[in-house]
């Protein structure tokens, strides 16, 4: 029987109660899909490193990479100070695992509301490829003059062809699996240098794919297009920084954070991916039962689309997708949504979901992140 082996990092806050819904789901649909699923739970967050000041060390690091996939709850907590685990947890692993691409679909499903007026389902289906390893987040910096009227900070953001290929490549593949449109979102009128290269990248990719049309959007104008029109985006490509702002916003179109779905995925297929929800650890609703954990449940099924099991992954987002549309009649706690998702799981008519062909759950596989 296939087998796949997870790692679990539950995480702080509402991590592990959201994480526990999300497994209860995935070892539904392995039940019901004919494969198997082990896990090993890893301590890794606020805890640990209150108890022994580790954010991650070389031996979890190089357990991690050992596993087929990572499911990751939230980090965060108010006993840390801001960035130790955010830093030194979570972007240390993309980094390890060379996650160059972070993939976050901004969904509307049926029955859930958009804070955007009139918008209908139809029209909410994209996906923002984020690079996931530079820009901002990987350029250090300098302050000078501490505490002086001359203080000075330097932020470096750090672009490589490499990495920016890696990225624009898995973007291209995924356009191609879909509605074949992919759109660069930058700031290339002020951040000249980053902005070169970035559109050089998708230009020379783009010569490998004349099926796939592609065009470019200022990152403040995404945030005007992107409620008003979702309609005109596919596949969305950025880099670190836009990318982290602007999957908030489509969050928010998609219906709020607690919906949002994201994984961090080596797009070479060397390291293993790494499925989170978008939103954080909420440590004030931690294990009170009021988080909903269909991002989490979502982002394990984009987990399960990664390593193949493309109809368990298309069951489980279906599965979710049908309880969020209740919530509104018939709210419920954290295990009662995620239970509610599990028993949907195994009732799901594959063939009554339309062209699975334009899915995303369909679009990933394992290898080349991509299906050819
Ligand atoms: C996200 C989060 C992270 C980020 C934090 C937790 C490191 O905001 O995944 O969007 O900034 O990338
Ligand atoms: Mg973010």
């Amino acid at each position: 029987m296939r087998t796949h082996d997870l790692a679990v990092v539950g995480g702080d806050g509402i991590g592990p109660d959201v994480t526990a819904e999300a497994l209860r789901s995935v070892h539904a649909a392995a039940g019901h899909f004919g494969f198997r699923v082990t896990t090993t739970a890893y301590d890794l967050g606020a805890e640990r490193w209150l108890r022994d000041g580790v954010a991650l060390d070389e031996t979890s690091t190089e357990k991690l990479r050992g596993h087929d996939a990572i499911l990751l709850g939230a980090v965060g907590d108010p006993r840390v100070p801001p960035g130790v685990l955010e830093r030194g947890l979570v972007v240390a692993l993309r980094v390890a695992l060379r996650h160059a691409v972070n993939v976050r679909p901004v969904r509307l499903y049926p029955g859930v509301e958009s804070p955007v007026r009139g918008l209908s389902p139809e029209r909410c289906d994209l996906v923002i490829i984020r690079e996931n390893t530079e820009g901002l987040y990987a350029g250090g910096g300098s302050t000078v003059h501490q505490g002086t009227d001359h203080a000075t900070a330097v932020q470096n953001s750090i672009n490589t062809v490499a990495a920016t290929r890696a990225c624009v490549g898995y973007a291209f593949r995924l356009a191609r699996a879909r509605r074949r449109r992919l759109t660069l979102c930058h700031k290339t009128n002020i951040l000249v240098e980053a902005g070169k290269l970035w559109t050089g990248v998708v230009e020379e990719i783009g010569n490998d794919f004349p099926d796939v049309a592609h065009d470019y959007v200022h990152a403040d104008a995404m945030c005007q297009h992107l409620p008003l029109t979702p309609e005109r985006f596919d596949v969305v490509v950025t880099d670190n920084l836009f990318g982290d702002i602007i999957s908030d916003l489509g969050a928010t179109i998609q219906g709020g954070l607690g919906l949002a779905a994201s994984g961090n995925i080596d797009p070479t297929g060397a390291n293993p991916g790494m499925f989170e929800p978008v939103h954080g650890s909420a440590p004030d609703i931690a294990g009170s039962g009021r988080a909903n954990p269909a991002a989490a449940v979502l982002s394990a099924a984009l987990c399960l689309a990664h390593l193949g099991e493309h109809a368990a992954a298309l069951a489980l987002e279906a599965a979710a997708a049908s309880v969020l549309g209740e919530l509104r009649d018939r709210p419920d706690s954290t295990t009662g949504i995620g239970t509610r998702i599990a028993e949907r799981v195994r009732e799901v008519d594959l063939t009554a979901l339309g062209d699975p062909a334009a899915s995303l759950m369909t679009a990933m596989s394992a290898r080349s992140g991509i299906r050819e």
